[in-house]
């Protein structure tokens, strides 16, 4: 498997963010009515990683799917997850949830707009996603050349990313953590939880990369050993991250998860043994690369490093 040089993956992800970001800023609407398209566009413009973004992008390389339709596509799948994850945290920050006033180095949605305002934000970013997802007649392409995404391919889309932020997966996963406050969780009940509230929407941004293109059974099930892999590991280094880096580095209060008494990973095993598990976990995701078949899982593959290696 071949193996991307620091500077050749930062290049592909400067491109890759760049096109992300201007195809955010187009699709989220400053004039959404009363304050409501400020409110979106604070919540997910100028600021993130965009993991999950690159994710799907960098699956998209690993398929194959290079020309312009399959790179609108994928652009586009790119976008909507980011619009949910946004929506996500917009909504996780709730005073009905985790009650955090700090995300992104920024003051959370609702302490800036009011509650009402940022349930509504996260609402209508969530039917953005699906929007962005099915372009009609004169929505504007955004990839040079492309004629359009076919309609079964934004069928495919839309199933997997409804399912991925839905009940079985990020919504679910979300219940569950707001059921287990104060319960200690046995690893394998922690671990479901995890992998719905976190692991299945970057699953789910792996997979939909991948529905860009045409990969063989065999491929398509390895992306998606990786995509919950890195799931789950990313859930647990951000649980670690809770309690080794300081809120300035975090962009988000540090220390809540012991504060407000939800089982995490560190809870469980403790640090170290958190750590080792989140590495364990990126070998497996590297490791199903390396069967995949393809070629071009590169970006995959240092992403899965990225995600273990993080501080923030
Ligand atoms: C934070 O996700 C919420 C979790 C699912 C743990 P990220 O750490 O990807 O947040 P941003 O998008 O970079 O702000
Ligand atoms: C949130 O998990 C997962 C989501 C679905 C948003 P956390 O509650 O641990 O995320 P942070 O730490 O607030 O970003
Ligand atoms: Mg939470
Ligand atoms: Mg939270
Ligand atoms: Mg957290």
């Amino acid at each position: 498997m071949e193996r991307m040089n620091p500077e050749k993956f930062d290049a592909w992800s400067r491109d890759a963010l760049r096109r992300v970001e201007a195809a955010l800023e187009a699709w989220v609407p400053a004039d959404a009515p009363a304050g409501l398209g400020t409110a979106m566009r604070y919540g997910v413009l100028d600021g993130g990683k965009r993991l999950r973004a690159l994710l799907v992008l960098a699956a998209a390389q690993a398929v194959g799917a290079d020309d312009a339709d399959a790179r609108e596509a994928s652009l586009r799948a790119a976008v909507a997850v980011e619009l949910i994850h946004a929506y996500s945290l917009i909504h996780d920050d709730m005073p009905c949830m985790d009650d955090d006033v700090l995300r992104r180095g920024k003051p959370t949605v609702h302490v800036k707009f009011g509650e009402a305002q940022a349930m509504l934000a996260g609402d209508a970013m969530q039917a953005l996603a699906f929007e962005v997802l099915t372009p009609v007649e004169d929505d504007r392409l955004l990839e040079p050349g492309a004629r359009g995404v076919p309609p079964a391919r934004q069928a495919r889309l839309c199933a997997l990313l409804a399912r991925a932020a839905g009940h079985s997966g990020m919504a679910g996963g979300q219940a569950i953590d707001l059921a287990s406050v104060g319960q200690p969780l046995d690893e394998h009940r922690l671990r479901d939880m995890h992998h719905r509230k976190t692991g299945a929407l970057l699953r789910g941004s792996v997979q939909m990369g991948a529905a860009c293109g045409t990969p063989d059974a065999g491929a398509w099930n390895a992306l998606t050993r990786y995509g919950d892999a890195i799931g789950l590991a990313f859930q647990v280094v951000d649980d670690v991250l809770d309690v080794t880096q300081a809120s300035e580095t975090l962009g988000k209060t540090a220390g809540k998860d012991q504060d407000h008494d939800k089982p995490t990973y560190v809870s469980l095993l403790g640090l170290d043994r958190a750590m080792a598990h989140a590495r364990e976990l990126r070998d497996q995701a590297q490791q199903a690369l390396a069967a995949s078949g393809l070629a071009r899982t590169d970006a995959l593959r240092t992403l899965a490093d990225r995600i273990v290696d993080r501080e923030s």
